[in-house]
């Protein structure tokens, strides 16, 4: 039976950048991913990087493409009664700003890495199964071509994002807090130059919209929707009308249209699990905590938790030391319990919800307006939407 220091789960952001940390730390690992290579590189996700999340890849060598070709914004948009507002979030944070970079890019980063340093990393494994975690033999089983293998570890890292097999291993023990929310975002990348040079959050009657980019010629754009919207009923230019309606405003300002490359349609919930260590296994990222994407933070907990990790892990293995494992869960949900404050406020800030009645919508724009006019609550808004540090 093979042996390695960290069995992890799942090559997403959160796996790959955890295996990475510990590498530098000369610690081993194994990544076991279900999915095959193009998949995991090709499918498009966020793009918001908190300043912590580039300063993580750039401290730890894999910052030059981010650094190059990452797009730094200093302000957002608000939009509603027509009118576009900007929050200076670099003027009200001291100097914090967020990079535009796919997750996607950052992921193939990550690979990159991770195969030079020759470590292992397995691409379309089948039926992985975290065993022994309750007491001090942990292992990874899991299947490659059907053959049955088998890695023995000292801890097992759920990285496997919202629908893995880690969480659940951990059973009943695991407390669990949830909300769903009545409606989706319907997203698209279009070949279309940027119109804006920093992003739109816009609440408009017909419904939340939101104007993204990925580079100079790429162009991100979201609508709210059902949780469940059929994409066949939404032709090219039913999106576009739809969302030149909600993000116009009246200063003549629209986003630019182009060929739509990829579209698709994503729930929205929240979900925290706790605590995010069950003895000898670990929680990190999406299989420990989801947010709507509203306060694009879900990137940036993955990363802020495996940073956490690694280091506590490095202190286990340098001192054998538990007290940074000890506090990991703790640490790690009081960061993201604030994150799902500020992900839940401005999700029901934004969005329409079904039901609701015009008192509601005009209280949103009395909180907007209120928002855009008072330098407290726009300071508010910046230092939680830029982040704080890791620790
Ligand atoms: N065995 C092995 N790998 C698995 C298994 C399994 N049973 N189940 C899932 N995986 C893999 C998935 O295929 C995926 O590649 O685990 C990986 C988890 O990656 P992500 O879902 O990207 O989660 P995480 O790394 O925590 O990153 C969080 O992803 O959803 C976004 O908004 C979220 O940006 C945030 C980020
Ligand atoms: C994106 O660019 O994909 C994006 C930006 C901001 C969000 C969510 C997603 O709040």
């Amino acid at each position: 039976m093979r042996r390695t220091q960290v069995g992890i789960v799942g090559a997403g952001p959160a796996g790959l950048m955890l295996g990475h940390l510990l590498h530098l730390r000369g610690i081993d690992s194994v990544i076991l991913e279900v999915r095959g290579r193009e998949y995991v590189i090709d499918r498009v996700r966020a793009g918001v990087l908190e300043q912590g999340t580039v300063d993580l890849l750039r401290g730890s060598g894999v910052g030059d493409r981010v650094l190059r070709e990452g797009m730094r914004h200093e302000g957002i948009y608000l939009a509603f009664n027509g009118r576009r507002h900007r929050i200076d979030m670099t003027a009200l944070t001291g100097g914090r700003a967020i990079t535009i970079y796919g997750q996607n890019e950052v992921v193939k980063d990550l690979i990159e890495a991770r195969v030079a340093t020759g470590r292992p990393l397995h691409f379309e494994v089948g039926d992985v199964a975290p065993h022994g975690f309750e007491g001090d033999a942990p292992a990874l089983r899991f299947t490659v071509d059907g053959e049955p293998h088998e890695v023995a570890c000292d801890f097992i890292a759920g990285c496997d994002g919202f629908h893995g097999v880690c969480r659940s291993a951990a059973g009943n023990d695991l407390r669990v807090y949830e909300r769903e929310y009545p409606f989706g975002w319907l997203g698209i990348l279009a070949k279309a130059a940027p119109s804006s040079s920093e992003l739109v959050y816009s609440n408009h009657e017909r419904g939340f919209a939101l104007f993204s980019m990925r580079s100079p010629a790429v162009t991100r754009l979201y609508l709210q929707c059902a949780p469940d919207e059929d994409l066949a009923e939404w032709p090219d230019e039913r999106i576009w009308a739809e969302l030149q309606a909600r993000l116009q405003t009246d200063d003549g300002w629209h986003p630019n249209e182009g060929e739509i490359l990829q579209k698709g349609v994503t729930g929205m919930r929240s979900f925290v699990a706790e605590p995010m260590r069950y003895h000898r296994l670990l929680l990190a990222g999406d299989a420990a905590h989801i947010v709507p994407p509203t306060g694009a933070k879900g990137l940036n907990l993955a990363m802020a938790d495996v940073s956490r990790l690694a280091s506590a892990l490095a202190a286990f293995y340098e001192t054998g030391s538990m007290r940074l494992l000890d506090e990991y869960s703790d640490r790690g949900l009081r960061r993201t319990w604030r994150a799902q404050r500020f992900s839940w406020w401005m999700t029901t800030m934004l969005h329409r919800v079904p039901g609701e009645t015009p008192f509601d919508y005009r209280r949103q724009l009395a909180e907007l307006d209120y928002l855009v006019s008072s330098r407290a609550a726009m300071t508010s808004l910046a230092e939680n939407y830029v982040g704080t540090p890791f620790e």
